[in-house]
């Protein structure tokens, strides 16, 4: 299963085969799933899983229903209902945006249109047109990423970057750690250079986290800084968000960040 399934379902595919056997109550367990799914030959323990909590997802659901391509759109939902992180004609930076639930809500939120495209999205991954919204194929972390996403813009300061990025997991969670610590440090790095002053700054971090050094910075350049855990992310996901807002601005000569 690919790692954007973890909180970016892709919600087009294949049908599973599936046997509908009635749960009673609550979903608390895999006892209580409502849909089972057969193990077949060529799947994995694992992959049985996910399929199975996906099919028994309400968030899933949802996303369909709404027309939302990932569940992980209710995440930026939730944050921005209890933040307020979108308002009429902000400027958004999507990072690690496939398939795009993140972007389709920041582009209907802000009122983005294809005329006058205020969203920029970046993946490494294919990403399907979505309207209001300018979507960058490209590796985040290659040098020339942050130049192409200012390009994109026009040359316009962003008023919120946000970055649902993650690799691949190895498997070695203090690898992994590490791992989505760096892609969050070139983040937050790229939203000090593009941020215009009052904006807002969404980082997928995993909780237990070393991101101590990244907090200490993002406290000392934006007026709050605190984490968030949406209701839609799953409670047994070490997944959390970390929101920084009210950017005070980089002064031209602050070039050491590490104190
Ligand atoms: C959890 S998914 C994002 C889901 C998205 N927020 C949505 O609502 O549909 C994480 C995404 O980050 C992307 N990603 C991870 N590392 C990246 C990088 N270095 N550059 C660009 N995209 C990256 C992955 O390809 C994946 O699509």
């Amino acid at each position: 299963m690919p790692i954007a399934a973890a909180a970016g379902t892709q919600l087009r595919g294949g049908m599973a085969m599936v046997d509908k056997a009635l749960g009673q109550g609550g979903r608390k367990s895999d006892k209580d799933l409502k849909i089972r799914v057969k193990t077949a030959k060529k799947r994995t323990v694992s992959s049985t899983k996910w399929l199975e909590r996906q099919l028994n997802d309400p968030y899933v659901a949802r996303a369909r229903a709404e027309g939302y391509r990932s569940r992980a759109a209710f995440k930026i939902k939730e944050m921005d209902e209890k933040h307020k992180l979108f308002h009429k004609g902000t400027r958004v930076v999507d990072l690690g945006a496939a398939p795009g639930g993140w972007s389709q809500v920041a582009a209907k939120a802000v009122g983005s249109t294809d005329a006058n495209p205020l969203v920029v999205g970046i993946d490494y991954l294919d990403m399907d047109p979505i309207p209001g919204v300018i979507l960058l194929k490209k590796d985040f972390t290659e040098d020339d990423a942050p130049q192409m996403l200012i390009d994109a813009m026009g040359g316009k300061k962003a008023d919120l970057v946000m970055s649902d990025m993650a690799w691949p997991t190895t498997g070695h969670r203090p690898t992994d750690h590490l791992r989505i610590v760096q892609l969050v440090e070139i983040a937050a790095d790229f939203a000090l250079d593009v941020l215009a002053p009052g904006g807002a700054f969404v980082a997928k971090v995993f909780q237990g986290g070393t991101e101590h050094e990244l907090l200490h910075m993002l406290k000392r350049h934006f007026r709050s800084t605190f984490h968030a855990k949406p209701p839609s992310s799953r409670s047994d996901s070490a997944e959390a968000y970390l929101i920084a807002k009210g950017f005070k601005g980089r002064p031209e000569d602050s070039e050491d960040d590490s104190d």
